[in-house]
Order: structure tokens, then C-alpha cells, then sequence
């Protein structure tokens, strides 16, 4: 099951803010449709936006009503910014958007038809390449797990978070198809709750061992010696290593680093933005207050409190032990391994 593919001239995606008490799907006809899901978060997790705005870009092809390339191109580019601005943190939506732009501006002598089928062409792949990068990155990261050992997991990286399969959670899913047998621990990842709500749906359909605990019981089992391994996904992954992910995970890492404990991010190479040197330039993105303040519509407190709710972190580089990747672990020093995947040699 694919978390968003297109069917029949539309794009088809899971609504995750059902999810776990039901299993619902959303059609979309228009490209500005896939910007407001972006936003809203039915669909949400880095590659699997960076795939949902490249079928955006797709269905602003179907829409134009332009006749000629130029005028065809002009429209995609306005549809790329809307799709791009619908999140600001993950960089795979802007790797998405720039990837169809790239490939239909390589086609100048084809006529407007011919460009919209091209576009039609390269999302699918873009997809179908999100499965077998997830299964590639899966089966290295894999060795890190051994048997009997306790994982954690902060937020959610699964088939969810990706077109299928999964980073973070893809590891534990391949280490878990391998026959090892290990415990998962999961971050249930307030306010969205991404963690106990689409984590641990999706382990108990895999089968995998798992128990939800509070974000903060984190340094309780890492100080008993419970938790041998971090896991976790990226939404962006600067030059230096530094990387932004969900919020939480930096306090996560500080506590890795004083437990001894390995603490490794997972993430395609799309997830890495060589543009930026360091993690102080990612762009934050800062959600409504009602999110914490109640979560899913159920009130906790008064709507007129006051809150704030940033949606991600940065975590430095130094707390990285490797950063699984589809071409293999990188450890430090980073730069020149991250580097080397994304430009080659
Ligand atoms: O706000 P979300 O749910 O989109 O945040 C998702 C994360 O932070 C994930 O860890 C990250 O996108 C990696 S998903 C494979």
C-alpha cells in the first residue's frame, strides 16, 4: 500500500490524521489541493511530501490550459512555488518540485501534451525510486541492530513518512524481515503524536515488539541501560552533518551522547541540502499553537493560553554517530561523506 500514487488523472493519498483508528484515502484533483494536504498534514514525513509535490507538479501539468512550452513552463514554475512554500523544513519538497522543473526544462522541442505525460512519467518514478531507496538504506542500516537489543524511535519515519517502507522505521522493518528480534521503544513524538499514533500502527501491522512511551521517559531508560540503539529520521541534512528533524530529537541526542548510546539518522540522499553549511540555516517551520494546546481538538487547556510549537530541531553533527543512507553509513567526517554521496566519486 502506497502512502500517495496517482490514479486514474489524480493523486490518491492516505489521510494520516486518521490514522490509527481509520483507514481513509483522499483524491485530489488540483496541485494547490497537494499544497493545503502538505500544510494540513494529511499527508506529512519528508520524502513522502517531496514525492506528493512532484505528482503536484504532474497535476499542474493536467491543469494548464497552456498551448505552448513556454507558457506550459511558466505555469509549473508558479504551481512549484505554491507547492514549495505549503512547508519550509524538509528539503525533499523543494528536491521534488526542482527534479519535474529540471527534466520537463531538458525537453524544450516537445509540444505541451508530450511535456505533461513526461511529468506524468517522472513522479511515478521518483516514487517507485522512494521504495527501492528505503529497502536499499534499510538493508544497511539494518546491521546495526543485533539481536535482543532495545531500540528508540522518535516520531515517525515509516512506509507513512516515505512512499512505502520507510527510513528509520524501514531499518527496524529490515532488520525485523532479517528474523532478528528486538524491542522497539517509541517516542510518541508530542504534539502530533506521530510516534504512538502512525509508528506504532505501523509496527503492529509488521509485527515488531514495540511499547509507546512519553517523549520525556527517554533518559529514564537510557540511564537503566535499557536502550542500546537511536534511530531516527532527517527532514534536512546540512553540509556539515548538522540536521533538522522533528522536535525532540535534539534532546534526544544529548542524551545518547551522555549515555554512550549510538544515535544515527536515516535518510536518502535527497534528504541532504549541500546549499547550506551548516544546521543554523535551516529553516524552521513554527506551527499553530492549537496543536499543543489541543491536540487532535481535544482541549487540554483554555484556547487562550498561550503557546508555541516549532515543529523541528536542529541537531549538531557531533552527536551523530552515522547517517544511514540508500549508498551506504557515513560516519565523520561529514562533510567530505556527505559530499561524496550526493556529487559522486
Ligand atoms: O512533521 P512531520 O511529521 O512531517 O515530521 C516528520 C519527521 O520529522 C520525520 O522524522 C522525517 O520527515 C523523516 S521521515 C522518513
Amino acid at each position: 500500500m502506497r502512502t500517495v500514487e496517482w490514479v486514474d488523472g489524480y493523486v490518491r493519498m492516505i489521510d494520516q490524521r486518521l490514522i490509527p483508528w481509520e483507514l481513509a484515502f483522499v483524491d485530489l484533483r488540483t496541485f494547490q489541493e497537494v499544497a493545503d494536504a502538505i500544510t494540513n498534514m494529511t499527508v506529512r514525513g519528508a520524502p513522502a511530501i517531496g514525492a506528493s509535490a512532484a505528482f503536484g507538479m504532474a497535476l499542474a501539468g493536467v491543469q494548464s490550459r497552456a498551448a505552448t512550452y513556454e507558457a506550459l513552463i511558466a505555469d509549473l514554475e508558479a504551481a512549484g512555488a505554491i507547492l514549495k512554500a505549503s512547508r519550509p523544513t524538509a528539503v525533499n519538497l523543494a528536491w521534488g518540485v526542482d527534479r519535474m522543473l529540471r527534466r520537463v526544462k531538458t525537453s524544450s522541442d516537445a509540444t505541451p501534451d508530450q511535456i505533461r505525460t513526461v511529468l506524468l512519467q517522472e513522479s511515478e518514478r521518483i516514487a517507485d525510486e522512494d521504495v527501492a531507496i528505503n529497502q536499499q538504506l534499510g538493508a544497511y542500516g539494518a546491521e546495526l541492530i543485533r539481536n535482543g537489543d532495545t531500540v528508540l524511535h522518535h516520531c515517525n519515519t515509516g512506509g507513512l513518512a516515505t512512499v512505502d517502507y520507510g527510513t528509520a522505521l524501514g531499518v527496524i522493518r529490515a532488520a525485523h524481515e532479517q528474523g532478528k528480534k528486538f524491542h522497539v521503544l517509541l517516542d510518541e513524538t508530542r504534539p502530533r503524536l506521530q510516534g504512538s499514533r502512525l509508528s506504532a500502527w505501523e509496527l503492529e501491522q509488521l509485527g515488531v515488539s514495540y511499547d509507546i512511551i512519553p517523549d520525556t521517559a527517554a533518559g529514564f531508560y537510557m540511564a537503566r541501560g535499557e536502550i542500546k540503539l537511536v534511530v531516527l529520521g532527517a527532514d534536512r541534512i546540512a553540509a556539515n552533518g548538522d540536521f533538522a528533524n522533528k522536535i525532540g530529537t535534539y534532546q534526544v541526542a544529548i542524551l545518547a551522547k551522555e549515555h554512550g548510546i549510538p544515535f544515527y539518522s536515516a535518510a536518502p540522499i535527497s534528504t541532504v541540502d549541500l546549499a547550506l553549511a551548516s544546521g543554523a540555516d535551516i529553516p524552521i517551520e513554527e506551527r499553530d499553537k492549537a496543536e499543543v494546546l489541543a491536540p487532535y481538538g481535544l482541549a487540554l487547556v483554555p484556547p487562550t493560553f498561550r503557546a508555541r510549537n516549532p515543529a523541528f530541531d536542529v541537531t549538531p553533527s557531533r552527536y551523530l554517530s552515522g547517517i544511514i543512507t540508500e549508498k551506504g553509513i557515513i560516519r565523520p567526517p561529514f562533510e567530505a561523506g556527505l559530499r561524496r554521496a550526493v556529487l559522486g566519486g
